[in-house]
């Protein structure tokens, strides 16, 4: 096994990596949703409310003054280390998403008239997308797509979209959903000469290595702080001063006003006009650490230690039956995305998650880019300087025990009945047997046949396909039925047949459904958009019902 780092040290740092979950040590893959904040920022967060807590910039006292100095002195800090010409050029926001949405409304909306362009890159997180959409709409403005299959820009391809003359080009500069690192400076450079604006998202590149502005061309870059190492409900959005100094304000309130009366308002100048209301500063102190944090480290050698783990554990995941990583491009980070044959996502990460094992599974809010890589979703195993490729190992272990018992189970497995199946789900004592229970009680639903799987009897609200058809008998009682593409979710649903088929609607709705289930304890197990789906199952059933009577 390689060892060019060790990451002992670091993961020391982080109080929550030592936790437990379902009773084995937390192995946490899922850092491309959030990552895991070190001692330094807990602190500079807890010192900041024990010692400096003030309202910022309007003060008239010390303690104000000191909170507005720490404030503003991580702006500062930001902007050096990504390389921005300014402090004023620094926007602080909750996020990338409204960061994004900032420069929409505020830059592009006034500019946009009908029959314009926007080009956005298909592999986009949805945050990249949506607020694009909504000024194309206001606008009649076009949306143009670029392709990216296998995480690879074909620049033939994206010069002939540049042709058509965008007024914005929205790029990613990492994947959230493949990993895929893209050439963002060429990209800008071309776009640049073809006249568009550009922006680009940064959420999942600044937590894999730094960036310099200088280098990248671009007229706006977004992030959010709890991608790297801070805290949540801050980011940042930096703009060209000259950009953001013609744009109006977004927000209005206070803070971003020089003078209120009722004839008029004047704004504030940069940042500040763009930054209504009492910012996050306990957030902003947060991300100042997770920063210096970063600064403290060789992110050289942080970068070298993540390529070896990707490339240990899609080594080792390789050898699991039926294993596909989904290709990403020769340039990427430290994530992958895969699929095992005959497994759902779902029901994957609910197995590792019962050995410790967070990753993330769903169409990681890149629904255009499943949908053009025709998958209904994948599971996403991201890693951090922390992750040690011991855990790698592990994960690799863990899919391979999936595909082994799912294997022995089919080997071994004589026809039982659904009843007595659901009886073994309420029978069971502990949470694993319950799972084992539910796991046999997904494979005992009998499938819909294919052409009932059809969208009309799709159940929305569940992260998964769900099909639903509610139905009665002669006799006036509840006879649905109902599938789904996770084993979990058949199960789910089985539970929820067992419980109203067969009966009237007055005995359904006499019946406290939503209490019968809570008393399995599912949704403390369950993932939240599990949990979600559950709830929209229960919600059909007793609306259907409700109907009915
Ligand atoms: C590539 C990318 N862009 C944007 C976002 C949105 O970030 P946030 O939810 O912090 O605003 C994410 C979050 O997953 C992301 O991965």
């Amino acid at each position: 096994m390689p060892q060019p780092f060790d990451p002992a040290r670091l993961r020391r740092d982080f109080p929550l990596l030592s936790t437990r979950v379902n009773g084995r040590p937390l192995i946490y893959l899922d850092n491309a949703a959030t990552t895991q904040k070190p001692r330094h920022v807990i602190d500079a967060i807890s010192n900041y409310y024990k010692r400096s807590n003030a309202n910022v910039h309007r003060g008239a006292h010390s303690l104000s003054s000191q909170a507005t100095q720490q404030f503003e002195a991580v702006r500062q800090q930001l902007a050096d280390w990504i390389g921005a010409r300014s402090a004023r050029e620094i926007i602080w926001t909750r996020g990338t998403t409204e960061a994004i949405n900032l420069v929409a409304q505020s830059y592009l909306r006034p500019r946009l008239h009908e029959g314009d362009r926007i080009l956005l890159m298909e592999s986009a997180h949805h945050a990249n997308i949506v607020p694009w959409q909504l000024v194309a709409e206001a606008c009649n403005a076009q949306i143009d797509v670029l392709p990216t299959p296998e995480g690879e820009v074909d620049f033939e391809l994206y010069r002939t979209l540049l042709a058509r003359a965008p007024k914005l080009v929205a790029l990613s500069h990492v994947s959230n959903a493949l990993g895929s690192c893209f050439p963002v400076a060429a990209m800008s450079a071309e776009a640049k000469r073809a006249g568009a604006c550009v922006l680009i998202d940064g959420a999942q590149a600044l937590p894999h290595f730094d960036i310099s502005l200088n280098r990248l061309a671009c007229d706006f870059y977004a992030f959010s702080g709890h991608k790297l190492f801070g805290p949540t409900g801050i980011g940042a959005l930096w703009g060209r001063e000259a950009l953001l100094a013609s744009m109006p304000p977004w927000q209005g309130g206070g803070e971003m006003i020089e003078e209120v009366s009722f004839s008029g308002t004047r704004f504030a100048g940069l940042p500040f006009r763009f930054e209504a209301g009492t910012p996050d500063i306990a957030g902003v102190i947060g991300l100042g650490a997770a920063i210096q944090y970063l600064q403290a480290q060789d992110r050289s050698l942080l970068a070298a230690h993540e390529e070896s783990l990707l490339k240990y554990a899609l080594e080792c995941c390789e050898s699991v039956p039926g294993f596909r990583a989904l290709p990403a491009g020769s340039e990427r980070v430290s994530l992958f995305s895969f699929q095992i044959d005959d497994q759902h996502p779902q029901d994957i990460a609910l197995w590792l998650d019962r050995r410790g094992i967070a990753v993330r599974a769903g169409h990681h809010c890149a629904m255009p880019l499943m949908r053009a890589l025709q998958v209904p979703g994948t599971v996403r195993a991201s890693f951090a300087f922390y992750n040690t490729l011991a855990e790698a190992e592990q994960l690799a272990s863990a899919l391979d025990q999936l595909v082994q018992e799912q294997r022995s189970q089919i080997l071994t497995a004589h026809p039982i009945d659904i009843v007595t199946q659901v009886q073994a789900v309420y029978d069971a004592r502990d949470w694993d047997s319950r799972y084992r229970a539910l796991m046999q009680l997904g494979s005992t639903l009998p499938p819909l046949p294919e052409p009932l799987r059809q969208d009309s009897h799709r159940l929305h609200g569940c992260e998964s396909r769900v099909w639903l058809i509610t139905d009665m008998d002669e006799d006036g009682r509840l006879n649905c039925r109902a599938d789904a593409d996770a084993r979990i979710l058949r199960a789910l649903l089985a539970l929820l047949l067992d419980a109203v088929n067969g009966r009237t609607p007055q005995e359904v709705l006499a019946d406290d459904l939503p209490a019968r289930i809570a008393a399995l304890d599912l949704q403390r197990h369950l993932s939240p958009s599990r949990g979600n789906g559950l709830n929209a199952m229960i919600k059909a059933l007793l609306d259907y019902a409700r109907n009915s009577a």
